[in-house]
């Protein structure tokens, strides 16, 4: 896998991650706030994302959910399979669903459907980034922390077939 240049530099990661975690916790107000991140993904983003919102004193509490919807290629397969389910009970409970990326927003658009039917009170939906060029759904981020062009991008918890997963930074692969 050769890499290209850096997109996002770790810095611009942080800062940005900084001003959502503001604007979260100004929007959920008083609320506690069900965190559930999607893995494998958002694995890095959600833990940069909760240690910012603990120190502005919000109530939180973390969960899970595995969802995949890609194979090893670069497309979306437009199925989304449950690997992992939340163990939270979800009744009357203000949900931000964390995930990596939305591309299609085929995965995002079942998740919140699925978290929806187990009767969370609201649910929205957090992104690091968003490649608006290739949506194919109707879905949209309610928070995003960055707009990306159609590249395929790996790093900060995001991979290519398990690679680039762990770098502190956001590039893209050059084939
Ligand atoms: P969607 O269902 O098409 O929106 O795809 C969402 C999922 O595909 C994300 O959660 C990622 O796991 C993966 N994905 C989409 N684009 C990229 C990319 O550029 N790099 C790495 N993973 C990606
Ligand atoms: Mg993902």
């Amino acid at each position: 896998m050769k890499l290209g240049k850096t997109l996002i530099s770790e810095h611009e990661i942080q800062h940005r991650t900084s001003q959502l975690a503001h604007q979260i916790v100004n929007d959920f107000k008083d609320d506690e706030i069900l965190i559930i991140s999607v893995l494998k993904g958002a694995f890095m983003f959600t833990a940069d994302l909760i240690r910012r919102i603990s120190k502005l004193d919000a109530k939180i509490e973390i969960d899970f959910i595995r969802a995949r919807s890609y194979g090893s290629g670069k497309d979306s397969s437009g199925v989304v399979k449950l690997d992992l389910d939340v163990s939270a009970d979800l009744k009357n409970r203000c949900v931000l669903l964390v995930d990596d990326i939305v591309d299609s927003g085929n995965t995002l658009k079942q998740v919140c459907e699925y978290l929806n039917g187990k009767g969370a009170a609201k649910v929205s939906t957090c992104v690091l980034l968003d490649k608006p060029a290739r949506r194919t759904t109707d879905f949209v981020p309610d928070y995003i922390g960055f707009e990306i062009p159609d590249y395929f991008v790996v790093g900060y918890g995001l991979d290519y077939n398990e690679r680039g997963r762990c770098l502190p930074f956001i590039t893209h692969i050059v084939d």
